[in-house]
């Protein structure tokens, strides 16, 4: 099997590519299981198995030099609390400060407000002939649920909400923009607001964070740095945001253009779980996860080189036809396998299961007010990151 077979050309900044990534993926799978990228020196690997492996074996391959190319391509140090690029033992200490927030249990108190404001969104719809899902539904409200989670002030979410959105967006859609330049931004924000938090505690995760103690890596008993809660809460806003906004508009594309797969739902709502995993697996909005080597590494016969980029391709893993039947069909009804949307093994997104549930809410609170619309995709425009993939435009016509 060869590394590159002659039209096998994967670039991740082409932009008719990211429009139609997936007769690129299986040729990848195929033709160039360990596809190699001269121009941009990063390898790539597509299949199920190879995917998972990458993302599990951290000992291999590290998160600590950036989990999206243009990051660990840059070579930036990354500072302490920046915990999505960390390695144990730092890593294992930090994830767990955070994930006792994004328990079930945590995130079950607050669905009855993420309910009320999704219906409160929909209503807005209802009598409109034309809407914008992402403009007029989706944009605000993962960040107003992180405000929620957070104690952020209302009037201040829409500037972090553009804040993130260019960060993960436009820097990212050229190799030669600062993608950290978001992160500062938002970074001077949490400081005032930090400061504000610390003299007016309350009940939120905010405050939770603050008073944390919790024993480090050098078995010293402290709370967090100030730089390391900063950068925790650069990583939950900038994390939750955009990603569920795409998923919720992935949600709206495709119920808009597989009908009859939509009318499934509006007999049946309680297929909607069902239906959020199979939009997840279908169109995942993680277009790529990157990992570094750390030592040489024996990969479809040919080594790659200690200090070498990898590239995995979540899209590609959740359509290999090695583990999915028929991947390429759109089936709210599949049962859900193994998918990789939102990674694999050590670094696994934390707020899965609110992003889970803020889809399904979307869903359900949109077709019990709107159950049919039609997507005019002369209007609509996918985003232009490469770290992920969702619409910027997706005007519907109700019918
Ligand atoms: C559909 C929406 C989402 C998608 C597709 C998504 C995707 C991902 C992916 C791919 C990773 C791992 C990256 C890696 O392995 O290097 C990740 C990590 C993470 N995600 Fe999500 N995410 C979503 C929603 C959320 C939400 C709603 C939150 C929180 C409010 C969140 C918080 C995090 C955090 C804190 C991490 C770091 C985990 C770690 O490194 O241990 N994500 N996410």
């Amino acid at each position: 099997m060869t590394m590159t077979s002659a039209d096998v050309h994967f670039d991740m900044y082409d932009r008719e590519l990211y429009a139609s990534p997936y007769g690129m993926f299986r040729r990848l799978r195929d033709e160039a299981p360990l596809y190699r990228n001269e121009e941009y020196d990063f390898y790539a690997v597509s299949r199920h198995d190879d995917v998972a492996r990458v993302l599990s074996d951290r000992a291999v391959f590290t998160s600590s030099k950036g989990g999206v190319y243009q990051i660990a391509s840059a070579g930036i140090e990354m500072p302490p609390g920046m915990f999505i690029f960390e390695d144990p033992p730092l890593h294992t200490i930090h994830r767990g400060l955070v994930s006792r927030l994004f328990t079930p249990r945590a995130i079950g108190r607050i669905e009855p407000r993420i309910r009320a404001l999704f219906e409160a969104a929909a209503d807005e719809l209802v009598g409109a002939e034309r809407f914008d899902f992402v403009k007029d539904f989706a944009n605000m409200l993962p960040i107003q649920v992180i405000g929620m989670l957070l104690g952020l002030p209302d009037s201040d979410l829409a500037s972090l909400r553009d804040t993130f959105h260019r960060s993960q967006n436009e820097a990212t859609a050229d190799p030669d923009r600062d993608a950290f330049a978001g992160v500062a931004e938002a970074a001077v924000w949490f400081t005032e607001y930090l400061d504000h938090r610390a003299a007016n505690p309350t009940d939120d995760l905010m405050t939770q964070l603050l008073n944390t103690e919790f024993e480090d890596q050098t078995g010293t008993r402290r709370q967090l740095a100030r730089d390391e809660l900063l950068l925790f809460l650069v990583l939950i806003t900038g994390a939750g945001s955009d990603t569920t906004v795409n998923a919720i508009s992935w949600a709206g594309s495709l119920l808009g253009d597989h009908p009859e797969q939509r009318r499934k739902l509006i007999e049946d709502p309680a297929l909607i779980s069902n239906a959020v995993e199979e939009v997840l697996r279908y169109e995942s909005v993680s277009y790529h996860i990157c990992r570094t080597t750390t030592i040489d590494v024996e990969l479809h016969g040919q080594t790659v080189p200690a200090g070498s980029i990898i590239v995995t391709l979540p899209g590609s893993a959740n359509r290999d036809e090695r583990h999915v039947e028929d991947p390429d069909r759109f089936d709210i009804t599949r049962s859900p396998g193994q998918a990789y949307q939102f990674s694999f093994g050590p670094h696994f997104c934390l707020g899965a299961s609110l992003a889970r549930l803020e889809t399904r809410v979307a869903v359900e609170a949109l077709i019990a007010r709107i159950p049919d619309w039609t997507v005019d995709h002369e209007g609509a425009a996918l985003t232009t990151g490469i770290d992920t993939r969702g619409w910027d435009r997706l005007p519907v016509e109700v019918v």
